[in-house]
């Protein structure tokens, strides 16, 4: 495929969507900076890329490493940046009263500090090209069920962040788009599955049996549900980069439409509904 000189950065790109969407536009001609941190993952991800792709160390969450991407970056783009991916992030599930406060720490200065202080470093490049921004969030953006109260919250000021920046850089032609994921395979789950295994272990007996029928729960959902591949988000954001009018929330795979459906019926019957599923094999 021709080089098309498009300039992008991508967040977290050393696994899962971020990987799969670096690799997708680096065969697509892209000229891409791939943000991982370790250097390895940016050896293997180099590895099976063209030499277009460089890897770019990148902590979301520390200003000096974003400070030295972004001067990578403008040593090679005097035409300013095309794309910036925000999709690095974490998950986080677990009822409140068992999450650890660092955890929760850690999940804000991932998925909403670190989303903000990467964009902002990247808007005057972003500036001079009239770029587009791609925001990678969640069906728990949308809405704000059990077991995510964090994770939800960071979702949905990914959503807020969008929304504001959309028209606060529109005069700039800097477009923002939001792209809600449903469940996807990618590492982030056997990660989920660590946490929890390790948020249980931690809780007191007395507690985690009150929360027992919610884990149950989404220790089945994350099991049984099924998810979509990386490269399907990958495709779409792809698309939605060369859209010729990008769109301003985008859902991707069943997971996300259900809640956005979901999220449209008034509330007492959608916290009725999402209680039935939840605790009526307990009440049965
Ligand atoms: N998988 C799903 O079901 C799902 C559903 C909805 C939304 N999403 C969203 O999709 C995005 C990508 O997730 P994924 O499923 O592809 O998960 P993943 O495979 O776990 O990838 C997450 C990426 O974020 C990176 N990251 C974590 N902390 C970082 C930091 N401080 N600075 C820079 N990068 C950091 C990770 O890097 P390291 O390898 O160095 O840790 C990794 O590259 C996330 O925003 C997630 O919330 C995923």
């Amino acid at each position: 495929m021709e080089p098309t000189n498009h300039k992008v950065v991508i967040t977290g790109a050393s696994s899962g969507i971020g990987r799969a969407t670096a690799l997708l536009l680096d065969r697509l001609g892209h000229r891409v900076f791939a943000g991982v941190r370790k250097p390895s993952d940016g050896d293997a991800l180099a590895a099976e890329a063209s030499d277009r792709l460089t890897p770019v160390l990148l902590d979301v969450t520390d200003e000096d490493s974003i400070a030295a991407a972004v001067d990578t970056v403008s040593q090679t783009t005097s035409g300013g940046l095309f794309g910036l991916v925000n999709n690095a992030g974490l998950s986080l599930n677990g009822p409140l009263e068992l999450l650890p406060a660092s955890d929760i720490k850690t999940l804000m200065d991932v998925n909403v500090l670190g989303l903000l202080a990467v964009t902002k470093a990247f808007l005057p490049l972003l500036r001079r090209h009239r770029g587009r921004i791609i925001n990678i969030s969640s069906g728990h953006g949308l809405l704000a069920i059990p077991d995510k109260s964090a994770y939800a919250a960071s979702k949905f000021a990914v959503q807020a962040i969008s929304d504001s920046l959309r028209v606060e850089l529109r005069p700039f032609g800097v477009s923002v788009s939001c792209v809600a994921v449903g469940k996807v395979d990618t590492e982030a789950l056997g990660k989920i599955v660590a946490d929890r295994e390790r948020m249980i272990d931690n809780a007191s007996p007395e507690v985690l049996e009150l929360y027992r029928p919610l884990i149950e729960f989404f220790d089945r959902e994350v099991k049984d549900l099924p998810g979509i591949q990386p490269i399907d988000v990958a495709r779409v954001i792809e698309r939605e980069l060369h859209a010729s009018r990008p769109r301003a929330h985008l859902e991707v795979g069943p997971g996300a439409r259900k809640m956005k459906n979901l999220a449209r019926l008034p509330v007492g019957l959608r916290d009725w509904l999402l209680a039935k599923a939840l605790y009526s094999r307990r009440t049965a």
